[in-house]
Parts: structure tokens; C-alpha cells; sequence
């Protein structure tokens, strides 16, 4: 390792990520691409033939402007009458869901909330009014359950939606409601276009295994053993003495910490990769340091490679499983990588 810390981004992996997903493909890249660098990552999901870019902020479709990304950009969250300014002369399309939006916007796509309670218009008058504007692109929904299988709100806002478009009756609009999960496990949902995020990062949309949809996940997170030392029986290491050796025990400091987004509630519950081989770490993560137990043998030098997220020898560890040991979701634990942990871009 020749710094710290790093987050190395496979855009390969986005590109066949991407080129794997159904078409017409939308890729979401908002919030630095899901923590895995927006400008890189634009360029791999157009390489792996996505025509669309949604991003969640007026900021971001400036950005990608910014970046001279010169295909369609819809801005999916709400904007105050500043941002709406601001992400017309990015040239990005709006979702409307009020009169407002829909008339001072250029182009907008109506957004019906079928159940997901959050964004959009459950006023069927409303909707359809706006849907028959001259500004209108596009009709849209978003779904609140497609990751999880066995829930009845998925199918029944699928059907909901599906008779609005009937009702609507326009056949220049295009259609779209699709996150990643959706557009995994329905064609139905596919419509004319799918939004996905998560899975063009090679992320499961459905918390397990993305080698299930043929996704890689393009994001690893890489840095080294920088001090090596022998706790013995009943000594502790790290804030609050909240790990303490029952034998004697080599253990590691790997300096990346809540400070990097490596956060506190991994305290003695999650592993890392050191030689190819799984090491929990013990106590308390702080800002800029976790540590690791080798066991009874210094097994490691100051200066190994240490991956927390990634493979390494014959093993790995996804954001899936990091994920599910903080108490989250993989899009939390790559999304909350800070700016302090370098991106690397690799093909
Ligand atoms: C409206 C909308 N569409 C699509 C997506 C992409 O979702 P995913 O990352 O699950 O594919 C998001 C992300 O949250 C979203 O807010």
C-alpha cells in the first residue's frame, strides 16, 4: 500500500454491470454515484449502454452537465424554485408532481405515488391533468417493496400504475418505475425504460449475493497493517476496553476509522482480509483506527494489505455482509464512504 486508505472502483465491472441490466437503461448516479466517484462512472455506465442518467438534486444534474455528459439527466427529488432554475439550465428534465413544477418546467415526467407515500401525486385528477400537459416526457412511479419478495405492495403499485398509463392513453410518453430490484425480479415493471442504482455497482438490491444476478460489485476497500503488537491475557485495546484478550493475542491497527465511514457500530462485529484469510477486528472502532486479531501468531507484517471490503487470497467480504453487521444496507455502506478514503479508478 502506498496510502492510507483507499476505495478502488472497477469501471469494468460498471460497464458489464451495466451492459447485463435491461435496456433502455436509466443509470441512477446520484450521491457521487452511490460513494463511487460520478465522473468515472458516468463514462462506464454509457459505456455498458445506458441513454439516461437520473441523479437525486438539481446540484448533481449541474454536475454532470459540469462533466460535458451530453445524454438525457432527470432530476428525481423535489426542488425549491432556485434549484428548478438551476437544473433547467442544466438542461435536465423535472418530475412534476404540482402545477408549479409541471408549468415552469420544459420537460417533466408526472410521478403518480402508488405506495411508496414519499414523492409524487396520489391525486388521480391531479396526475392526469399534469399527464396531459405539453411539458410532459414521461410517466413514473416508484416502487417501496421490490426487494422484498414475498410483499403484496409491489404487485398491487405495479397494477396501479400500469392503469394509469392505460388512462393516460399517450403514447409518446416514456414510461418507467423500475429501481434494480424491480427490474431483476419483473419484466413487467420494465415499461419503457428501468432506473437502476444499486446494481449497476455490482450491490444486491436484495441484501444477499449479487453473484445471483450476474452483478461484480466494483467497489473495494483497501489499507495496511500499520503496527503490530502482543496483548496479553486480560489487557484490552482501543476506547472503553471493550475488547480484552483471554490468551495471548497479536493484533493489528489498520488505520481507517468512523472518521472514513468505517463506523462505530462495527465494534467487535465485522472481519477483515489480511493474507488472504478472515481476522475479526476487536474494539472499539475510533475515528482513524480500527484493530485486528491475528491470534496466537503474528501472522501479518506491518505493511500487508488489509481489505475490508473485497476479496483477497480465496476469500472476500461484500458491502452486503458489512451492511448487515451495521445494522444497514449495502447502498448505506458504500454511500457513507467519506471523501477522506480516495477513490481509485481501475479498469
Ligand atoms: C425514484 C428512484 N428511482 C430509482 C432509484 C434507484 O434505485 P436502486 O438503487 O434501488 O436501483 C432510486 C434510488 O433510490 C429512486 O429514488
Amino acid at each position: 500500500m502506498t496510502e492510507r486508505a483507499l476505495a478502488r472502483i472497477d469501471l469494468g465491472a460498471v460497464e458489464r454491470n451495466c451492459d447485463r441490466l435491461p435496456k433502455p437503461l436509466c443509470a441512477v448516479v446520484k450521491a457521487e454515484a452511490y460513494g463511487h466517484g460520478v465522473g468515472p462512472v458516468v463514462e462506464a455506465a454509457l459505456a455498458g449502454g445506458a441513454t439516461w442518467l437520473a441523479v437525486a438534486t438539481a446540484a448533481e444534474a449541474a454536475e454532470l452537465r459540469r462533466l460535458a455528459v451530453d445524454v438525457p439527466v432527470l432530476v428525481m427529488g423535489a426542488v425549491t424554485p432556485d434549484e428548478l432554475q438551476i437544473a433547467i439550465d442544466a438542461g435536465a428534465d423535472l418530475v412534476a408532481w404540482s402545477e408549479e413544477v409541471a408549468a415552469a418546467a420544459p420537460r417533466v415526467h408526472v410521478k403518480l405515488d402508488t405506495g411508496m407515500g414519499r414523492l409524487g401525486t396520489r391525486d388521480r385528477e391531479l396526475a392526469l391533468r399534469l399527464a396531459a400537459g405539453p411539458n410532459t416526457v414521461g410517466l413514473m412511479t416508484h416502487f417501496a417493496t421490490a426487494d422484498e419478495l414475498d410483499d403484496d405492495l409491489f404487485p398491487a403499485q405495479l397494477e396501479d400504475f400500469g392503469r394509469f398509463v392505460d388512462e393516460v392513453g399517450r403514447d409518446d410518453l416514456l414510461v418507467h418505475a423500475a429501481n434494480s430490484a424491480a427490474a431483476l425480479r419483473e419484466p413487467a415493471a420494465h415499461f419503457g425504460m428501468v432506473r437502476c442504482g444499486v446494481a449497476i455497482y455490482g450491490l444486491d438490491p436484495f441484501q444477499a449475493d449479487p453473484d445471483a444476478h450476474g452483478l461484480e460489485p466494483a467497489l473495494s476497500l483497501h489499507s495496511w497493517v500499520a503496527s503490530l503488537r502482543r496483548i496479553e491475557p486480560g489487557q484490552s485495546v482501543g476506547y472503553g476496553r471493550r475488547w480484552r484478550a483471554k490468551e495471548p493475542t497479536w493484533v493489528a491497527t489498520v488505520p481507517v476509522g468512523y472518521g472514513d465511514g468505517w463506523r462505530r457500530a462495527l465494534t467487535n462485529d465485522c472481519d477483515v482480509l489480511i493474507g488472504g484469510r478472515r481476522h475479526p477486528m476487536v474494539g472499539t472502532v475510533s475515528m482513524d483506527n480500527v484493530t485486528v486479531s491475528l491470534g496466537a501468531e503474528p501472522v501479518a507484517e506491518v505493511g500487508d494489505e488489509v481489505v475490508l471490503i473485497g476479496a483477497q487470497g480465496g476469500e472476500r467480504i461484500l458491502a452486503e455482509e458489512v451492511a448487515r453487521r451495521m445494522g444497514t444496507i449495502n447502498y448505506e455502506v458504500t454511500t457513507g464512504l467519506l471523501p477522506r478514503i480516495r477513490r481509485e479508478h481501475v479498469r
